[in-house]
């Protein structure tokens, strides 16, 4: 698989004599891989996101996207390579119709105009909202302006697509349809997805998970054996899923659930094999 992102000893801080916000950091990313980074306020999650696409720089280590080190002399190479959507829907919206919104990104960069016409349509396609190039953005819910914000970063065609609590705003419908789009986009690019959230419907999706504590790694691995540990998130400040809660409820209550479900489906399955074989 090839290498997307590679942190190196990153540390980091805001301002010099004051704490670190990242220390020592070291991960990776491939292409196409979803990975999900949780942890709790003040973690350095939007930290990472910032980094990510050389909003800000680290005083020590340093960060490849694709091979290149981010810095000044890259940043705007990078920012071809590297999308991001941020927590509030309306503080992302630079143009004054959705049209001129997916345009903004892709004149800034340079895209030739038939290009952009062509891939206007289809980013805005893609997340549903091909009927609303002429609309203002104060028309539009947040959801809406959500999905717009998402087709603007992919129309400049990024290899590292970050939402960084992207669907905080919306509502359980609004999140699950945009998680949908998301993904559906994802399967059909080449795309690495780097969700920073809180929700863990969310999170229970990913390939791969990063658990942040205090501005460190505290565990990298897959979301069943992340959820495995409840009570040690617990610990840390984090939930755990309704589903692996109740499977424990029932362990202590003698049905004996081996493996660590991840939704309902899951449970229901491990059940009926139980009970099947009583
Ligand atoms: N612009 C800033 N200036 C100074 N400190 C900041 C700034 N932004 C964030 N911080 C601090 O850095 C730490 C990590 O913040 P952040 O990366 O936003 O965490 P998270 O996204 O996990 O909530 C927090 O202690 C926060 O207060
Ligand atoms: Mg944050």
């Amino acid at each position: 698989m090839r290498k997307i992102i590679e942190f190196r000893n990153v540390s980091f801080r805001y301002e010099d004599e004051q704490p670190w916000v990242l220390k020592n950091l070291s991960f990776e990313i491939y292409e196409n891989e979803w990975i999900a980074i949780i942890g709790h306020n003040g973690s350095g999650k939007s930290t990472i996101a910032k980094l990510l696409n050389g909003l800000l720089f680290p005083q020590e280590g340093e960060i490849l996207i694709d091979g290149k080190q981010v810095n000044q002399d890259t940043i705007w190479d990078i920012r071809k390579d590297v999308g991001m959507v941020f927590q509030n829907p309306d503080n992302q919206f630079v143009g004054t119709t959705v049209q001129d919104d997916v345009a903004f990104g892709m004149e800034n960069r340079g895209f030739p105009r038939e290009d952009m016409i062509k891939r206007m349509e289809e980013t805005l396609s893609a997340v549903g909202m091909q009927d609303y190039l002429l609309t203002e953005p104060h028309r539009l819910s947040g959801g809406q302006k959500q999905r717009v914000a998402i087709a603007s970063v992919l129309a400049i065609s990024p290899q590292v697509l970050i939402l960084d609590e992207a669907t905080a705003m919306l509502d359980p419908k609004g999140r699950t349809e945009i998680m949908q789009t998301v993904t559906d986009v994802q399967s059909e690019n080449e795309l690495s997805l780097i969700t920073i959230t809180h929700d863990l419907t969310e999170v229970v999706q990913a390939d791969r998970v990063i658990v942040m504590n205090e501005g460190e790694i505290w565990r990298e691995a897959l979301p069943r054996e992340i959820f495995s540990l409840k009570d040690q998130l617990r610990e840390i400040g984090l939930d755990v899923p309704f589903i692996t809660v109740l499977a424990d409820e029932l362990n202590q209550l003698g049905v004996p659930i081996t493996q660590e479900p991840l939704n309902h489906e899951e449970l229901l399955e491990e059940l009926w094999t139980l009970h099947s074989k009583t």
